[in-house]
């Protein structure tokens, strides 16, 4: 459970009310009591009111807002308002500003704003982080602390210069180890002192934003950024803990976001909440990928859905509204993968700069008589029958796709061999291959305890980190199944390639080495050509991209190229390794490769999906004390049979049972107790 004040599915969101006259403020409370709101985002972007000048706080409006969402029985999620400085600050200290990409201080302006290194940012930030912590931190109304907002983007000013050669000096101590990690005997860039270090950008070592010309720099800087950013974080946390000892603490993130490690800020979180805004043809299993990695975070524990859309966005370029029941449906979506809140941005929609446009459950009609404000309300009251009966429980995995943003960037950053190279969609392709067929995946970091799991995929292991492949040794040793791609096992955490043949460290659990690989133009590709298509494989597969060319040592060859001059040669590999099996895949597959070999490996690890539906159907399970809780989700626009099969299921929301064959609506969700081991409320 996040806070005991929140017994059921939070429901609520972002409430901006000091953009409003204090009449507006009592029809916002008619309302939120309409739609079965009980918990408020407030203050997020506030600090100009809360601090109007360098000595003056101003806390009287606020006051009035809390008192008000607790007289209405609402719960608060208190915000830090530190994502946006106010102007008298950029004006007196211009410190605060950061420098951008290319060099230039910025002006005045926009928000997630300040420099993560200014003095006067830190200063004033934990300054009223900690004042907001002493006045309300003991409100009976408090559920959560929500630090800044969507911490991200990156400075690169002369403090921050400044804070980087720390963070250098910290991580390598001296700089005969930093020039040996950055390789500058190239292109003779041997650092002789610290203050020649200076911020990878177009000024110095970028060509754009990705193409740099020495990765181990840039890949470092990276680093620092997301831990320079985190530190902002723990000044504030520290600052609230003081005063307010059993609230949990949050910041929103943002789910697959690239300039933070989330893996690395985690541990430092009470409760994981992020932002969900896909877009109208945004793969629902890119959404499912991005819930279950929130998820992955810390270790399964349910996550808070922070923000959402209740319609449409004003930043896409096109910002389709979501369909009827499509809100409901995505809402549902992240409860089902472990959301226990559902929040939106925002409640009530601005009337003027550019979120204007911004779906809001009070949109500029100001009253309840629209689809959207029906469609929340509906929500609301489904939230409320849910009660607390899925509130904590875990979804349980035993299959595991390992995620890490070192990689990430690392490839980011790479010159060669393929501009093409993309982690994430890697990643996010084989997750598919799972959520497409409701097998149930954790999507974990290195540090991970690989032992609960069955099947582990680490797709594109570019970088192995120190200690990773004798983890993974042990795990397949232990009985382990594992799978990864083509250009693993490249390079050490310093970017610096392992040497004596590819794929380095995982040569010996992998049973092969790769010689070359080639890089494919666009358009062209290879064929995967197997050995044996038994098992449910074919005899033929596509793959393109990158093809290692690879020699079995100890693997067995499960599949060659069919074509150029490395035809015949093994693409597919598959190595016994104690009690365990180790996968190659050499080169970029289709999709329905690895749709079959994920159903293979499966089927040999008697993994199965909760329930067997036609496509278009997620499925997914959460537990907890013996209880299960089935949530069947319809995103087809046309309506699908499904078959329950013999058990008997309480319906979680409307007051029936359901058991063996039932016709799902168009976007319909059914959330399902399982009767047989269920204790009844
Ligand atoms: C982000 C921010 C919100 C708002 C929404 C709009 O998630 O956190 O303040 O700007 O985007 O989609
Ligand atoms: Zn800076």
């Amino acid at each position: 459970m996040i806070h005991p004040r929140l017994h059921k599915i939070a429901y609520g969101g972002d409430y901006n009310p000091e953009q409003w006259p204090r009449e507006v403020w009592d029809d916002d409370m008619r309302l939120f009591r309409l739609a079965g709101i009980d918990i408020a985002t407030i203050g997020v972007f506030s600090w100009s009111l809360l601090q109007p000048s360098e000595d003056t706080y101003d806390f009287d409006w606020l006051d009035d807002v809390v008192e008000r969402l607790h007289a209405t029985g609402i719960a608060l999620c208190l915000a830090t308002a530190t994502a946006a400085h106010p102007a008298w600050m950029a004006h007196r200290h211009p410190d605060v500003l950061r420098v951008d990409f290319d060099g230039r201080r910025r002006a005045y302006g926009q928000r997630h704003n300040s420099c993560p290194s200014s003095p006067t940012y830190r200063r004033y930030a934990k300054e009223l982080a900690g004042r907001l912590a002493e006045r309300y931190g003991a409100h009976p109304a408090l559920a959560v602390w929500h630090v800044n907002n969507e911490y991200g983007g990156r400075c690169y000013c002369g403090a921050c210069a400044a804070s980087f050669r720390t963070w250098l000096q910290r991580r390598y101590g001296d700089l005969d180890t930093v020039n040996e990690a950055w390789n500058t005997r190239f292109w003779s860039h041997t650092f002789y002192a610290w203050d020649e270090i200076v911020p990878p950008n177009l000024l110095s070592e970028h060509l754009d934003e990705r193409r740099t010309t020495f990765q181990g720099i840039s890949l470092d800087y990276a680093r620092f950024n997301s831990d320079n950013l985190l530190a902002c974080y723990l000044l504030e946390r520290d600052a609230i803990r003081e005063h307010s000892s059993d609230v949990p603490i949050t910041t929103n993130m943002m789910g697959s976001y690239e300039p933070l490690d989330y893996f690395a800020w985690a541990p430092h979180l009470d409760v994981i909440s992020w932002d969900s805004y896909p877009a109208l043809d945004t793969p629902v299993s890119t959404t499912a990928f991005r819930h279950d990695l929130m998820r992955g975070l810390k270790d399964g524990q349910p996550f808070m859905l922070m923000e959402q859309t209740p319609s449409q966005q004003n930043w896409q370029p096109y910002n389709s509204l979501k369909r009827p029941g499509v809100m409901r449906l995505w809402s549902l979506q992240a409860v089902a993968r472990g959301a226990d809140t559902v929040m939106f941005f925002q409640l009530r929609r601005s009337r003027g700069a550019c979120e204007k446009f911004h779906g809001a459950v009070i949109e500029h009609a100001g009253h309840e008589h629209t689809r959207v404000f029906r469609e929340c309300a509906e929500l609301g009251a489904e939230l409320e029958a849910l009660g607390d009966t899925v509130l904590g429980a875990r979804v349980e995995a035993r299959v595991a796709i390992v995620f890490d943003w070192d990689t990430w960037w690392a490839l980011r950053y790479s010159s060669g061999p393929s501009v093409d190279l993309d982690y994430l969609g890697e990643v996010l392709a084989w997750h598919r291959a799972l959520f497409d067929r409701n097998l149930p995946v954790d999507v974990v970091g290195v540090d991970a305890d690989l032992a609960r799991y069955d099947l582990v995929f680490a797709p594109l292991l570019y970088m192995v980190k120190p200690g990773f492949a004798a983890k993974l040794e042990a795990y397949v040793a232990g009985g382990g199944r594992f799978v990864t791609t083509y250009f693993s096992g490249i390079v050490d955490e310093r970017d610096l390639v392992t040497l004596g043949g590819y794929p380095g460290e995982l040569r010996a659990l992998l049973g092969i080495w790769v010689e070359e690989t080639d890089a494919l133009l666009p358009g062209s590709g290879n064929r995967i050509v197997m050995h044996d298509s038994s098992d449910g494989f074919a005899t033929e597969y596509a793959c393109d991209l990158l093809c290692d060319i690879v020699h079995a040592e100890s693997a067995e060859i499960v599949a060659v190229y069919g074509d150029d001059f490395y035809a015949g040669t093994p693409v597919v590999t598959k190595h016994r390794y104690g009690n365990g099996e180790a996968w190659y895949v050499g080169s970029r597959t289709d999709a329905a490769f690895r749709t079959d070999l994920v159903t293979a490996l499966c089927a040999d690890a008697g993994i199965a999906a909760p329930l067997t539906v036609p496509s278009g159907v997620e499925v997914t399970r959460r537990e907890r004390d013996g209880r299960r809780v089935l949530f069947v989700l319809n995103h087809n626009d046309a309506p699908c049979d499904v078959d329950l099969g013999p058990s008997v299921f309480r319906d979680a929301v409307r007051d029936r049972q359901l058991t063996g064959a039932v016709v799902l609506p168009p976007k319909e969700v059914l959330i399902l107790v399982e009767r047989s081991t269920t204790q009844l409320r």
